[in-house]
């Protein structure tokens, strides 16, 4: 947990250096919000195409129908990743894509579809991390209970098996899940997010099925022989008392082990922990901590915003000295330092990428260009942060930029707007934002500065 505030400095050759010469830089998108073509090709219904299609659970009716059109401009895609001069690319696969029920059957069309993309990636000297699961769950299995029933969690482990196979000897890092749990609280307790349950004792469940379901999938990938570097992808926060007042404080402490700590201590020590402030814990059967604690090759850590806790009728306010994004969440970049330094310290971690960070601005195309200063401040002072924490020790190996071009941004839809890359939907034209432009000189900077500079 971390309390107080540091301001932030702009990022200088030393930060630069700090990031170390084999620092890989990348970008982010997942499937169901970039790919569209969600009936081409025999891709089968997801939760979130049913999700989509219930009135008023998506901002203005919007779904990832068509979304970037990414499944039949991937290649345009792909260069345009290419032009922002970045090392490596983070996607996800569309299990309805390759097996349309989550079980039986594999989808020989979607299985080419990454097929092709990762050989694209790798034609163009893109490093290709691909993640199994962002939230797109078959709805085949939902019906049959989703994450809600142990079952799903062994097809999940058939579907990483088969595509561990299909692609392992080409990818450069495989995560299970991204962050479970938003695809557990925001699904199943909240409701904000497919398959939109409010069932507190449920998501708890969920949660722990999602993570049985990363153990059973790196136990069945290993046993099969797949060897890329295995991992997961985590959100996680920087906690912030509102004051020193101990109901604060241990809101603080709940609110931590909620959101970082009710994934990482399986992972990392075999156990959820323990707080009086937390009311639901999954039934857990004997073995499932064994399988869940395997060893990771690499630690993926999603960071966007801070966790302000407060205790208090009506709650205190946090200051967002810095500001905010369009999305509302304060922007605190040293949160992620902190968060850095403190999960380091708390568990032998494996390497650490940061897989996602990012911002959300209300951009508007103005003779060609996107002025999106914001953002540019925003990615300065969290890469800032990153090389503090290198510093400190943390061995911190990449940062992916969320997202490469706008998409469809769940229950907001289409109205938020995280890219480098500008999409205008209504004639798919992308257009590179000043973000864009100023990532690409940062990584020719740090470039140059490592190479210059690495004994200095
Ligand atoms: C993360 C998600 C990603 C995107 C960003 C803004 O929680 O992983 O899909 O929606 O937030």
């Amino acid at each position: 947990m971390t309390n107080g505030y540091k301001t932030q400095i702009g990022l200088e050759t030393p930060a630069l250096r700090a990031l170390g010469s084999g620092f890989a830089w990348g970008t982010a998108t997942s499937a169901y919000q970039i790919e569209g073509a969600t009936l081409e090709d025999g891709r089968g219904d997801s939760i979130w195409d049913a999700f989509a299609r219930q009135d008023g659970k998506v901002l203005n009716g919007d779904s990832g129908r068509h979304a970037c059109d990414h499944y039949n401009r991937w290649e345009e895609d792909l260069g345009l990743i290419k032009s922002l001069g970045v090392d490596a690319y983070r996607f996800s696969i569309a299990w309805p894509r390759v097996q349309p029920l989550g079980l039986g059957a594999l989808n020989q069309k979607g299985l080419d579809f990454y097929d092709r993309l990762v050989d694209g990636m790798l034609a163009r000297g893109l490093q290709p991390h691909a993640t199994l699961y962002h939230w797109d769950l078959p709805q085949h299995l939902q019906e049959k209970g989703g994450w809600g029933v142990r079952e799903t969690a062994e097809h999940f482990a058939v579907y990483a098996e088969a595509m561990g196979h299909l692609l392992g000897d080409r990818l450069t890092s495989l995560a299970t899940h991204n962050e479970p749990w938003c695809a557990a609280t925001l699904g199943h307790a909240t409701g904000k997010f497919a398959p939109g349950f409010k069932d507190p004792q449920l998501a708890a469940q969920v949660s722990h099925h999602l993570l049985l379901s990363h153990g059973l999938a790196l136990k069945a990938m290993r046993a099969a022989g797949v060897r890329v570097p295995m991992g997961i992808v985590l959100n996680q926060s920087s906690v912030s008392a509102a004051s020193d007042s101990p109901a604060d404080i241990a809101k603080a402490r709940t609110e931590y082990c909620s959101f970082v700590r009710w994934y990482m201590d399986p992972i990392f020590r075999g156990e959820y922990p323990q707080d009086p402030g937390i009311a639901h814990y999954p039934v857990v059967q004997s073995g499932d901590m064994e399988l869940i604690q395997a060893p990771l090759d690499f630690l993926g850590v999603n960071y966007y915003t801070r966790i302000w806790a407060s205790a208090s009728k009506p709650e205190t306010p946090a200051p967002k000295l810095l500001g905010e994004s369009d999305m509302g969440w304060e922007i605190y970049p040293d949160g992620l330092r902190a968060l850095l330094i403190d999960i380091n310290s708390e568990y032998a971690l494996p390497p650490i990428y940061i897989t996602e960070n990012g911002m959300a601005c209300a951009d508007v195309v103005q003779d060609g260009s996107v002025h999106d200063q914001q953002r540019i401040d925003y990615v300065r002072m969290h890469l800032a942060s990153v090389a503090k924490a290198r510093e400190a020790g943390v061995d911190v190996r990449g940062y992916f930029y969320w997202s490469l071009m706008d998409n469809f941004e769940w229950e907001a839809g289409y109205s938020k707007r995280f890219g480098l890359i500008h999409v205008n939907y209504e004639n798919q034209k992308r257009t590179l934002k000043d973000s864009a432009h100023w990532y690409r000189n940062t990584i020719a900077k740090h470039k140059e500065a490592t190479r210059s500079g690495e004994h200095a």
